[in-house]
């Protein structure tokens, strides 16, 4: 005869409670990066519409850097640690002597006895984490969510590679998702094609390269194509969104993207990426929280190595 197991009730639906960012110390601007590959502020901010980006210092690691920007979120929420169930940290760069980032993170807040774990979707990273967040809440295996985005980039970048030594830059940006009445984090549309990931790739060395103009070609096809399937999926169009707020990659992808979705002046755009730079799966976290009064839906859009690639509609 067989045992029946009894399930948790989980909540009906899951929200965005606050936000939180934490920006390293040293600012970079064009001049310093362009002096060691042959470039210039004027070509760096035509190609990419980056001005400067943020450097990390060795104090200024993924744990701290990532507790820094959850204290923040958790205090805009005004959520204390212990009601944490669980912290989620998206990265890519995670070099430590530690084998995940998360319990550190945890252990920091004074959250230790959470769920802790990281997730790798790279600069997908950050919407993969928010949907595993949303199905944690509903399915009943958590209450409330920490889900930081952290990246040490300049780890990984080679700052004399003339195709991404400007691109990149340093820093966490941090959410708090808890279970609500109806639904604040629309369905997702996610994936990856593995063929392509030699496009962007770590080499023999661990260092980051890119096929700059190929990934430019994917980015902009995809991106359209997953948001429109995000806002159908929602049940949106394009006119109700109060902002747009795509991975942070280069300046061009976001207008070419907000171009083809017909955006209207209404929507908010972010564009961190001017004094940010790319921050990997720290870029969308880092880019809601640099939009504090916007009220309404947003629509999320992650992309990057793997390719990895994931949106979703959120109610701020
Ligand atoms: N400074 C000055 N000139 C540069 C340069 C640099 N850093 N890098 C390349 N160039 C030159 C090239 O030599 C080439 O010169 P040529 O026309 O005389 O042959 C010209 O600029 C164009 O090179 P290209 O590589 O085609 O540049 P691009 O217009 O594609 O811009 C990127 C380069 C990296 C800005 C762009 O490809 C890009 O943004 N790709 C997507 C990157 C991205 O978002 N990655 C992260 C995804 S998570």
């Amino acid at each position: 005869m067989g045992t029946t197991l009894r399930c948790r009730p989980g909540h009906p639906g899951s929200r965005i409670l606050s936000a939180g960012t934490y920006r390293p110390r040293a600012e970079v601007g064009n001049e310093t990066v362009a002096a060691l590959i042959d470039s210039s502020d004027e070509w760096i901010r035509r190609r990419s519409g980056i001005a400067s980006r943020r450097h990390a210092g060795p104090d200024e690691d993924l744990v701290t850097m990532a507790a820094a920007a959850a204290s923040k979120a958790l205090a805009g929420a005004g959520v204390g640690p212990h009601d944490v169930s669980a912290v989620l940290v998206a990265t890519m760069t995670h070099r430590g002597r530690s084998t995940t980032v998360a319990p550190l993170v945890a252990e920091t807040l004074g959250a230790a006895g959470a769920a802790a774990m990281d997730l790798g979707a790279a600069c997908a990273g950050f919407p993969y984490a928010l949907a595993t967040a949303d199905a944690l809440i509903r399915g009943g295996a958590a209450g409330t969510v920490v889900l930081i985005g952290a990246e040490r980039m300049t780890d990984v970048v080679d700052p004399r590679d003339r195709g991404t030594a400007f691109l990149f830059g340093d820093g966490a940006g941090a959410v708090v998702v808890g279970p609500a009445e109806t639904c604040g984090i629309g369905p997702v549309v996610w994936g990856a094609d593995g063929a392509k990931s030699e496009m962007l790739r770590y080499d023999e060395t661990g260092t980051l390269r890119m096929q700059g103009p190929e990934v430019f070609r994917w980015a902009t096809s995809i991106v359209p194509e997953v948001a429109r399937r995000a806002l159908d999926e929602a049940g949106l169009t394009a006119s109700d969104l109060a902002a747009f707020v795509p991975h942070q990659a280069n300046l061009r992808i976001t207008t070419a993207a907000a171009r083809a979705l017909g955006l209207g002046p209404h929507v908010r755009v972010a564009t961190d990426v001017v004094t940010n730079g790319n921050t990997g799966a720290a870029s969308i976290p880092q880019a809601l929280a640099a939009l504090p009064g916007v009220k309404g839906p947003a629509l999320l859009v992650g992309f990057g190595a793997g390719l990895a690639y994931a949106a979703q509609v959120v109610d701020l």
